[in-house]
């Protein structure tokens, strides 16, 4: 699934950031090229890293 349209990057592409260590939304824009159009994306995309940091917190 698309988690960018604009720049159809994919959750799997997002995966891969996150395994080559992009943490913040910055890194993970940066290292994708997610958010750099119409940043509708954005507010999701932090969610989702939001969601794993809780995740991780509570393990
Ligand atoms: S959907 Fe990500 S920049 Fe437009």
């Amino acid at each position: 699934m698309y988690v960018c349209v604009c720049h159809a990057v994919t959750e799997r592409d997002l995966a891969r950031a996150r395994e080559a260590g992009a943490e913040s939304l910055r890194q993970v824009m940066e290292a994708t090229g997610l958010g750099q159009s119409c940043e509708t994306c954005l507010e999701y995309v932090a969610g989702l890293l939001e969601g794993e940091t809780s995740s991780a917190q509570v393990a």
